[in-house]
């Protein structure tokens, strides 16, 4: 058996090195590495992938959501309501802008943003959502949308483990997630569904005023060369990463595709199990599997069983990870917002419990079965 990687990067590579190869080749031999003509090309296939009006690439994921949050004017002492249940990247730049992050709960079936808990949160401060499409399930963006239209909110999508979902709303249009918003954002890291050979990020819109402003902040706030109107940031995206995203853009349906046959074989394979909650699927949710994660129900000592299943596995040469021990709101640097004091029962109760299993493109049955024989071999003990 070959061995087993959490995120296997190098033989989904290996598929495409003839192309990516030449492509990495052709922008050395241009000398263009910051802002070539491959980089408007990427963007614009990625707009129409997508289904945006706008794609502005820039370094990576957090940047994206700090560019998003500027160029909507939020002031310092604005309250964004979020997730504390996701990656630190969604809060921390919150925080980083002088905002105040205003933590909510999740649905404990999608681990997305609860609309219930955004609308008890709601204060004459608020001026933002952001809801998170966690582990590439979507958030459920038509409630999300009706309750920002409801209080004139701006809802920026952080699209990062989900590009190439898609949304059915309840007319049975379809959207990708990250263009429902007023602006989406996404992050090309390599362990990404569509992940670059370094950093990289980008924002959507539909707004052409939007995407004039982020594009500005995103390089200086300058209007033309050397003709700065804003406060802005360096924020680029590099060609050769351009270069090797456009060819594995081609690719992202049939990872989507080779994702969700892998969810489809843990889910038949702990069918049944009551210790073992699969991930749940919305119907409005085309689920792309950024991670397989498990809730470990109905054991006794869950922080024992839980451990005790990372070390079972780890000692069969299993990787296997939590995403995350620590919610937003139990963060040490989010202490000033007073957010440990919330109440956030299902989020504790999701901390507590989840397990993430090996989830990426390269997976082969014998490797399937030999991973949740061994879960289910410690978990029936
Ligand atoms: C939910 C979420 N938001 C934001 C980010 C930030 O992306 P990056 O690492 O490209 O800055 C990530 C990924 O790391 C993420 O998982």
């Amino acid at each position: 058996m070959r061995p087993i990687q959490m995120v296997d990067t190098k033989n989904q590579y290996l598929k495409i090195k003839a192309e990516v190869d030449n492509a990495v080749l052709q922008v050395m031999e241009s000398s263009a590495f910051i802002n070539g003509k491959i980089v408007q090309d990427f963007a614009a296939h990625l707009s129409s992938y997508q289904g945006a009006r706008h794609t502005i690439p820039c370094a990576n994921g957090t940047d994206a959501l700090q560019i998003a949050m500027m160029a909507l004017g939020l002031q310092p002492g604005d309250e964004v309501i979020t997730p504390s249940f996701t990656y630190i990247a969604t809060t921390e730049v919150i925080a980083l802008l002088r905002l105040t992050p205003v933590f909510v709960e999740v649905d404990p079936k999608t681990f997305c943003i609860d609309p219930a808990a955004i609308e008890k949160a709601i204060t004459p401060k608020t001026k933002a959502i952001v809801p998170v499409h966690l582990y590439g399930h979507a958030a459920p963006m038509e409630e999300i949308m009706a309750i920002a239209a409801r209080h004139n909110l701006y809802i920026i999508e952080d699209n990062a483990q989900a590009i190439g979902c898609d949304y059915t709303f309840s007319d049975g249009s379809k959207k990708k997630t990250g263009t429902i918003g007023h602006i989406g954002s996404t992050s090309f890291y390599p362990s990404k569904n569509l992940g670059a050979f370094g950093d990289g990020g980008a924002l959507f819109t539909n707004d052409d005023e939007l995407a004039v402003k982020m594009k500005m902040i995103a390089n200086h706030g300058q209007s033309k060369r050397y003709y700065h109107d804003i406060v802005g940031c360096n924020s680029r995206l590099d060609s050769i990463q351009a270069a090797i995203l456009d060819i594995k853009l081609r690719h992202l349906d049939e990872y989507i595709t080779a994702r969700r046959a892998v969810a489809d074989f843990y889910d038949k394979a702990f069918a049944g199990n009551k210790k073992i909650i699969t991930p749940y699927r919305a119907a409005y949710s085309h689920h792309v599997f950024h991670q397989y994660t498990l809730i470990l129900d109905g054991v006794d000592n869950v922080a024992a069983a839980r451990d005790g299943l990372n070390e079972f596995l780890a000692k069969n040469n299993i990787p296997s990870m939590i995403y995350y021990p620590v919610p937003g709101h139990r963060q040490k640097v989010f202490e000033q917002f007073n957010s440990q004091a919330l109440k956030m029962p299902v989020t504790d109760w999701l901390t507590e419990r989840v397990i993430s299993l090996p989830m990426h493109t390269e997976l082969d049955e014998e490797q399937l079965n030999f991973i949740s024989s061994k879960v289910l071999e410690f978990i029936t003990k």
